[in-house]
C-alpha cells in the first residue's frame, strides 16, 4: 500500500483530502505544518507528499526543496489556491511533480495522484537498474552465465580444447551444465558448421542403444523393419556427445571402444565398412573411477573418453554465481511470461547463498521460473523465495540436503505438487471457470493460463 504524507495547515482541508485518498487504496498521513513533515518524513517512509504551499513557518517550496535534498525519487504534488499560480509554476521549476489548484475537482486529484505514483515506481526500478550497473557484468560464455574464478578456468580450458579433435570428459553432479559445456566445445571448433549430435545412453534401452549408434541394416533384428542411420554416422564432420556414458552396458563398451579405435562403424546386420570422422564429448555424473574398481565400466574405454577432463563444480562452490544466475533466469523467464524483466530484490542473494542446491544450476532456474510465475509486482525477493524454498532457514535441512543422493532434490516438486493441488481445487471451486479460479487463487488469470499448461492440467 502506498503511503503519502498530506501537509496542509488547516485541518478541514488535511480531512477532506484523507478522506479522498482513502477509496484509492492509499494509507495516508496528516501533518499540520512543514517543519513537522520534514520530521515525519525522516523517520518514516512516503511514496507520495501532497503539501499546500502557503503555511505558516516553513513554506510549501522550503519544504519541497528540503524534501528533494533527502530523496529525489519522491515525487511531491502542491496545492495552491487560484490566483496563486504563479507560486505553483516556481514549485514546478524546483521539482515539485505536479500541482493541484483549490478548490479541486475529486478526478483531477485522483489522475494526478495516480501518475506520481507511477513515476515513483518507475524511479525506484530505475535506480536498482543503475546500482545494479554498478556492479560487476554479469559475464557470459558461450551461454553459460558466471563470472566466477572457477567457471572462467572452465572458459580458458573450453577455449584450449575447442579446436583439436580431442574426446572430452566432462563430469560433474546432475545440473551443472554438462551439456551447455559439451555444447560449447562443439560450437568452438572448427566442426561448429556440422551437426552437434546429443545421445543420452540412461535414456535408452541398451539393447537400442547400439543401433542408436551405430544404425542398421533392413532386417537385421526383429524389429528392425527398415534401415537406419546411426548417431556416428549423423555426426560425421561433427560432435557426438554421449550423455550419462556411465550408464552404457557393459558389452555395448567394447564396441563403442572399438569404434573410437578405428574411425569405422559398421552398421548392425552389415559389414560394410564406413569411415566416420567424429569427435567424441561425452559426460557423466557418475563416479567412473569407482565403476572402474566395481568393474561396471571398462577402463580402456576410460582413457578414451577422458582425453581431456572438465570438471564441473557443484554450484554452492561457487556462491558468486548463484545471484547472476538468479537474474539471468528471473530475467529471461520474466519476458518469456510477458512480464517484462524481473527483478532479483536486493535481499535474495543472501537467502539463496544459504541453500545447498542439490539440484544445481537446473534447479535454481526452476526456483527462478516459478518465482516468476507467481511474481506479480517487478521484483522477486527473499520472502517469496522462502515459500518456494521450503528448509532454507532450517540448517539441518541444509546439512542433510548437501549429502549426495539425498530426498532433498524433491522439494522443487513437492511445491508443484502443492501448486498442483490447489489449481486443481480451485478450478472444482469455480466450476471450471479460469477467471474466477484465478481470482480465488489470488493471481492473474496470465499466469493460471501459464500454470496449467506447464503442469498439463
Ligand atoms: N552456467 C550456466 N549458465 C546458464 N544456464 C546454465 C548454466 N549451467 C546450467 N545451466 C542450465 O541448467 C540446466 C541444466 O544444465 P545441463 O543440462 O547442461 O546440466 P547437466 O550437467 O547436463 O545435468 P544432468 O547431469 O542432469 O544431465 C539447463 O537448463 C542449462 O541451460
Ligand atoms: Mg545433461
Amino acid at each position: 500500500m502506498a503511503r503519502v504524507l498530506i501537509v496542509d495547515d488547516e485541518r478541514k482541508m488535511r480531512r477532506v483530502l484523507q478522506i479522498l485518498l482513502e477509496p484509492l487504496g492509499l494509507e495516508s498521513v496528516p501533518s499540520g505544518s512543514g517543519e513537522e513533515a520534514l520530521d515525519l518524513f525522516r523517520a518514516e517512509k512516503f511514496d507520495l507528499v501532497l503539501t499546500d504551499l502557503k503555511m505558516p513557518g516553513m513554506s510549501g517550496i522550503e519544504l519541497l526543496s528540503a524534501l528533494r535534498a533527502l530523496d529525489p525519487d519522491v515525487p511531491v504534488v502542491v496545492l495552491t489556491a487560484h490566483g496563486t499560480v504563479q507560486t505553483a509554476v516556481e514549485a514546478m521549476k524546483q521539482g515539485a511533480f505536479d500541482y493541484i489548484l483549490k478548490p479541486f475537482d475529486v478526478q483531477t486529484i485522483e489522475l494526478i495522484i495516480r501518475n506520481a505514483l507511477e513515476l515513483r515506481q518507475y524511479r525506484q526500478e530505475n535506480r536498482f537498474l543503475k546500482d545494479k550497473d554498478q556492479g560487476p557484468p554479469t559475464t557470459v560464455f558461450e551461454n553459460l552465465v558466471g563470472g566466477s574464478a572457477v567457471m572462467q578456468a572452465i572458459y580458458e580450458l573450453i577455449r584450449q580444447v575447442a579446436p583439436a579433435k580431442t574426446a572430452v570428459l566432462i563430469t560433474g553432479e546432475t545440473g551443472t551444465g554438462k551439456e551447455l559445456v559439451a555444447r560449447a566445445v562443439h560450437n568452438l571448433s572448427p566442426r561448429c558448421d556440422k551437426l552437434f549430435v546429443p545421445l543420452n545412453c540412461a535414456a535408452i534401452p541398451q539393447d537400442l542403444l547400439e543401433s542408436e549408434l551405430f544404425g542398421h541394416v533392413r532386417g537385421a533384428f526383429t524389429g528392425a523393419q527398415m534401415e537406419r542411420t546411426g548417431k556416428f554416422e549423423l555426426a560425421d564432420g561433427g560432435t557426438l556427445f554421449l550423455d550419462e556414458i556411465g550408464d552404457m552396458a557393459y558389452p555395448l563398451q567394447a564396441k563403442l571402444l572399438r569404434v573410437l579405435q578405428e574411425g569405422i562403424v559398421e552398421r548392425i546386420g552389415s559389414n560394410k565398412p564406413i569411415r566416420v570422422d567424429v569427435r567424441v564429448v561425452s559426460s557423466t555424473n557418475r563416479d567412473l573411477s569407482t565403476a572402474i574398481r566395481d568393474g561396471t565400466f571398462r577402463e580402456d574405454l576410460y582413457y578414451r573418453l577422458n582425453v581431456f577432463h572438465i570438471h564441473l563444480p557443484p554450484l554452492r562452490e561457487r556462491q558468486e554465481d548463484i545471484a547472476a544466475l538468479a537474474q539471468f533466469f528471473l530475467e529471461a523467464f520474466g519476458r518469456e511470461m510477458g512480464k517484462g524483466g524481473l527483478l532479483l530484490a536486493a535481499d535474495a542473494p543472501a537467502l539463496l547463498a544459504g541453500y545447498p542446491w542439490p539440484g544445481n544450476v537446473r534447479e535454481l532456474r526452476n526456483l527462478m521460473e516459478r518465482a516468476a510465475v507467481l511474481c506479480t509486482g517487478t521484483q522477486v525477493d527473499a520472502n517469496m523465495l522462502r515459500l518456494l524454498l521450503p528448509g532454507t532457514t532450517a540448517a539441518p535441512a541444509a546439512e542433510e540436503a548437501s549429502t549426495p543422493g539425498s530426498d532433498n532434490l524433491q522439494l522443487g516438486s513437492a511445491v508443484e505438487e502443492v501448486e498442483r493441488k490447489l489449481i486443481l481445487r480451485a478450478l472444482g471451486v469455480a466450476n471450471d471457470n479460469k477467471a474466477e479460479a484465478a481470482r480465488l487463487l489470488g493471481v492473474s488469470e496470465r499466469t493460471l493460463w501459464y500454470k496449467l499448461k506447464r503442469y498439463a492440467l
